[in-house]
């Protein structure tokens, strides 16, 4: 089978596979892991301060030398008036009465004391950092970092969920789109519409191959050779994979958060806004049976920042109802190897079932 394409060429890797950029989840060994197995690894910078995101890719880079992308979160965040202020100081107390009520004692943040970073100072530390990748979702890049990110090679990879945002990345000259289907675990990074698209991958993906010309990655579902090439079959040239490697034994996963995982079903996993304030897909839990219909959620990221603590305190003492376990609709036995042969492994099979077919 041949892999080389558009992709593989545009990122100087030899397979079009993505190691999928899982916060929380992805650590720099697993982004090493999926470069030693010649695909690209993603490392997460979501919207940590700047400082982090330094550390964090230099240790990617002590691990390879081989090629990764890094990915951040592009959000608008909603101006602070007095109404939200309210709404914030209401969830607050509503969040750490229903911990109380649980067992867990945690006082959540006051909303002058949290952290909201922006990502132009990350575009600004990934130019410095000399990264030559970067994934982004939940918006699309402005003009401007656009402009700048461009003028140092740096190679750009969106992130749609509709024709409609594919249509606008492209006409602002990403380089490479990510079509994300209703079946991936994680974020929604839809960014065009207040009500989020739930298209699911098999409509959505040949419907953005017939209306945009740049290459298209696919993320959402891909578990095994069938999925890949079904992807493959519907238009994508690359191949996005995220829930596969929640179990390797590089993924930052605690041990009972993977034995949640190992017991899943189809009907736990829902996509909810309880955690962060955006829609993500994952394993439904006491918090998210309280809070999805409460009223307190309040819009991203204040509800990300807000519920932190919460996880913070709930993961300390391995209580899998107070934690925001990410994971899309493929359930399939996952493997505790590391990255590279969870890769390799689905590489080999793809290869073997494309000569069958
Ligand atoms: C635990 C988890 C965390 C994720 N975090 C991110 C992230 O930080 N940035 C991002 O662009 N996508 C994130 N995603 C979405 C993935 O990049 C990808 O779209 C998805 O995993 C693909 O679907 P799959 O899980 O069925 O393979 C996350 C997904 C999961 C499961």
């Amino acid at each position: 089978m041949n892999w080389s394409n558009n992709i593989t060429q545009l990122l100087g890797i030899e397979y079009p596979i993505i190691q999928a950029p899982m916060f929380g989840v992805t650590t720099p060994e697993m982004v090493a892991a999926a470069a030693k197995a010649n695909t690209l690894g993603s490392l997460s910078l979501a919207d940590l301060p700047t400082d982090k995101c330094i550390d964090l890719i230099r240790k990617t880079k002590q691990l390879t030398d081989k090629p990764f992308a890094v990915n951040i979160f592009l959000h608008t965040i909603p101006e602070l008036s007095d109404s939200l202020r309210k709404h914030y100081n209401e969830t607050k107390s509503f969040l750490e009465n229903l911990a109380k009520e649980y067992g867990l004692q945690v006082a959540l943040p006051e909303i002058d004391h949290i952290h909201l970073a922006d990502y132009h100072d990350q575009v600004d530390a990934i130019i410095a950092e000399n990264c030559k990748t970067v994934s982004f979702t939940f918006g699309n890049l402005d003009a401007e970092s656009i402009q700048k990110l461009k003028s140092h090679n740096v190679i750009l990879i969106g992130t749609c969920t509709s024709v409609e945002e594919a249509k606008t990345l492209e006409e602002s000259g990403i380089d490479l789109i990510c079509v994300q289907g209703i079946e991936a675990g994680g974020h929604r990074g839809s960014f065009t519409d207040q009500v989020i698209p739930q298209i699911g991958g098999f409509s959505l993906l040949p419907q953005v191959f017939e209306q945009v010309k740049t290459p298209l990655i696919y993320a959402g579902g891909i578990y095994n050779a069938r999925t890949l090439l079904a992807a493959k079959t519907l238009g994508a040239q690359g191949f996005q994979i995220g829930s596969l490697l929640l179990n390797s034994s590089e993924s930052a996963l605690l041990d009972f958060e993977k034995e949640e995982l190992r017991n899943l079903r189809e009907k736990d996993i829902i996509l909810t806004k309880s955690f962060s304030g955006r829609f993500a897909r994952g394993i439904q839990n006491t918090f998210i049976r309280k809070v999805e219909h409460s009223g307190y959620i309040l819009p991203y990221p204040y509800q990300n920042k807000l519920t932190g603590e919460l996880r913070k305190a709930a993961r300390t003492q391995s209580n899998s109802n107070f934690v925001n376990i990410w994971t899309g609709q493929s359930i399939t036995p996952l493997s505790e190897a590391s990255t590279s042969e969870i890769l390799q492994k689905l590489i080999k099979e793809t290869e073997q079932f494309n000569h069958e077919i």
